[in-house]
């Protein structure tokens, strides 16, 4: 039987019950285990040989999953990860993550999933609207932050590129983009991919990037710069750039202004926060990654550009098999970043926010910052323990006096182990410091204070 992996038969419901109800349990898990990664050689005493040519069944497999394997994955919606940028996908958006597998919805053309595009639409129209875009603007879900920074640089290059066409001028010998030295590695990432060069303009005292920074960067490379990156918030500490200026240097040399909101422009939709981000309504482009801050699974960027027929004349493929679908006005998706064959992947978020409203976003958001000034004030009330910096947004770094890389190291290792929280140091500045990213709505000033009190 060559069908019996794809017709509906008494054992393809076995299958599909025994994946949904492991799926089902682990959705609705209370006090899920923080759990850590083992090593290769355990791994494969553990786990090997799953791969053969008559298959183990589902149930050995789910059972090998549930056991094995995703007990060697790291929770990164445990409310004690506190590492990198975690995750806190709501239930709503997992459950429907799994209904956009189950319906095989293709989402890079208008003429094969104009439902699943027209909700994902509602969001983007939503979000641009929070950071003050004019309605004509419009864009895509990527797969993450680095692909949609990539995606919407490559437009700016573009852009570049015509106008020059345009007003007869050559293109320089090497493209620039400038960028604070604050900015996400990903840029670095994108400019090496494109193959051009990265100029980065030094960030006030305050770690905030300007627009006398700006301005000089753009004199000394006059006619090179396709792009300027401000940032909505840097990984390591939450500073957002001062966009307002940031802008009024790129406008004035009609430069392209990219923010990279990735983590911190979901700030935005909290209304005390809105001032700190003014600016980001003059964004030429910018990014919002909902598997952040905006509680969606992995993975997801909303890329959005102000005038996406920009993005469609760099991003759009030509091919033969594709003309029916490109020589349209229809809205495709595949056309506004680096993909052609995409998921739908924002509809998670699409279905999170129908079910439980923006109010709800707006209060999870605030509270993820008002909770890092919590543990700010504790840091500061501890001795031996001290801020790196003010809390701008949800993420809080500070030192533990006297330690080095390597007791950091050793004290992050142990309190994985012991399965009290992931904390992993990082640096600034060439000083090893520890770092409490916030977003999960469980995490609570008691999942903090317990991890502070292990630092002795
Ligand atoms: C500011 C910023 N930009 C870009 C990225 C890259 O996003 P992704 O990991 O989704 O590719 C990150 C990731 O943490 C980020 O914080």
């Amino acid at each position: 039987m060559t069908d019996s992996m794809h017709a509906i038969s008494d054992d393809a419901r076995v299958v599909v019950d025994e994946v949904l109800d492991y799926a089902r349990r682990r959705a609705l898990y209370e006090d899920i285990p923080l759990d850590k990664p083992l090593t290769p050689r355990d791994l494969s005493r553990l786990a090997s040989g799953s791969i053969s040519a008559r298959g183990i069944g589902a149930r050995r497999a789910t059972a090998l999953w549930e056991n094995v394997l995703a007990p060697a994955c790291v929770t990164t919606d445990h409310p004690a990860y506190l590492s990198f940028i975690p995750s806190a996908p709501t239930k709503a958006a997992i459950a429907f993550d799994l209904v956009v597998s189950a319906s095989a919805i293709y989402g890079g053309s208008w003429k094969e999933g104009s439902g699943a595009v027209f909700a994902e639409n509602e969001v983007l129209h939503w979000l641009a609207a929070e950071f003050g875009l004019p309605a004509g603007a419009g864009g895509v879900f990527m797969q993450g932050g680095t692909i949609g920074n990539l995606s919407a640089l490559v437009t700016a290059r573009d852009a570049a590129r015509r106008r020059n066409r345009e007003l007869g001028r050559p293109d320089p010998a090497r493209w620039i983009v400038v960028c604070s030295a604050e900015a996400h590695s990903s840029i670095a990432s994108a400019a090496a991919v494109m193959d051009v060069d990265v100029v980065t303009a030094a960030p006030g005292a305050d770690g905030r990037l300007r627009g006398d920074a700006v301005t000089a960067a753009l004199e000394a490379h006059e006619g090179a710069v396709f792009a300027v990156v401000a940032t909505g918030g840097t990984t390591n500490f939450g500073i957002v750039d001062d966009i307002a200026s940031v802008a009024a240097a790129t406008k004035a040399k009609d430069i392209w202004l990219h923010v990279d909101g990735a983590y911190g422009l979901a700030a935005m939709l909290v209304e005390r926060m809105r001032p700190a981000f003014a600016g980001v309504e003059l964004a030429d482009s910018l990014i919002v990654d909902p598997h952040k801050w905006l509680f969606a699974p992995f993975d997801a960027c909303a890329l959005i550009y102000r005038e996406p027929a920009l993005a469609l004349a760099a991003h759009t493929q030509k091919a033969e098999y594709l003309d029916t679908l490109t020589d349209t006005a229809d809205w495709n998706p595949s056309d506004l970043g680096i993909q052609l064959t995409r998921r739908a992947r924002g509809l998670p978020l699409w279905f999170s926010l129908a079910t439980y409203g923006t109010d709800e976003y707006r209060a999870a958001i605030e509270y993820g910052i008002d909770l890092a000034r919590a543990a700010a004030d504790e840091i500061e009330a501890r001795p031996g323990l001290s801020l790196v910096r003010e809390p701008q947004l949800s993420v809080v770094v500070f030192r533990r006096d006297g330690w080095t890389l390597a007791d950091y190291q050793a004290w992050s290792d142990r309190l994985l182990e012991d399965q009290q929280g992931f904390v992993v140091p990082s640096s600034h500045a060439g000083e090893p410091v520890l770092r409490f990213a916030i977003i999960s709505p469980l995490t609570t000033i008691d999942t903090l204070t317990g991890i502070l009190d292990t630092l002795g």
